[in-house]
Formats: C-alpha cells, sequence, structure tokens
C-alpha cells in the first residue's frame, strides 16, 4: 500500500471480476475470489 486511501491503485486486485482497493475495501476478502494470478503479476511489476 501507498496511500491507504483508495487514490493510487497500488494495492488493487480483482475479486469475482471486479476491482477492489485492499486498503479501503479489505483488507478481509473471499480467497477463493481473488484473482491470484493478475495480483502476482502486478506484484511483479517493479522487480
Ligand atoms: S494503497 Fe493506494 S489505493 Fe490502496
Amino acid at each position: 500500500m501507498v496511500d491507504g486511501t483508495g487514490m493510487c491503485g497500488a494495492c488493487r486486485i480483482t475479486v469475482d471480476g471486479r476491482t477492489r482497493f485492499v486498503c479501503v475495501d479489505g483488507p478481509e476478502f473471499d480467497a477463493h475470489k481473488v484473482d491470484f494470478d493478475e495480483m502476482l503479476m502486478r506484484l511483479r511489476a517493479y522487480n
């Protein structure tokens, strides 16, 4: 997370086909509905 207010998009994930921000919509989600492939791809973007 960067700003923790839902403005920067750093914590954006997809849950059940919908864009969610972990800082304001989470942090708890149904893990079966989280798109982990996309999340991991985003985490590697700056490595
Ligand atoms: S930390 Fe920036 S949108 Fe969540």
